[in-house]
């Protein structure tokens, strides 16, 4: 799949963004190993701490429909400087994706490329329980 195709898919779902409190919408699309594109966007709240970032929201539609292994996730936000997944996200993505291609890009042009394991150096995930 070309990459412009998943980048465009999480264009799509930033436009679902519930973000009202902080006006900062974010589009997330997952890629599984068979092809499939599932996607996210952030869902705020009133409480604000019950907030879920696009990312989490994409992995657990992902995982909630039987999908378990995952290439690559792209990260859409309306800025200049790269907007990457937040510590939270990082460890779901890692337990679930394992060393994802992550993605990032604003609305016009693709703004980083990183693997998810230099984003999180010396995780705590299930091997060491
Ligand atoms: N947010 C995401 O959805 N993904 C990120 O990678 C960074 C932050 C959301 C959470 C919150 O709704 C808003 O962006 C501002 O932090």
């Amino acid at each position: 799949m070309k990459d412009s195709k998943l980048i465009a898919a999480a264009r799509r779902a930033r436009r679902n963004a519930q973000a009202r409190y902080s006006n900062f919408k974010v589009g997330a699309a997952l890629e599984t190993a068979d092809g499939t594109i599932i996607t996210g966007c952030n869902v705020e709240n009133a409480t604000y701490g019950l907030t879920v970032c696009a990312e989490r929201v994409a992995m657990f539609k992902a995982l909630s429909e039987g999908h378990k292994k995952f290439r690559r996730v792209a990260v859409v936000a309306d800025t200049e400087a790269p907007t990457p997944p937040c510590g939270a996200c990082r460890q779901i993505l890692w337990e679930f994706g394992g060393d994802l291609e992550v993605i990032l890009a604003n609305l016009r042009r693709e703004t980083g490329r990183h693997q998810l394991k230099d984003l999180l150096p010396l995780p705590f995930d299930a091997r060491l329980l």
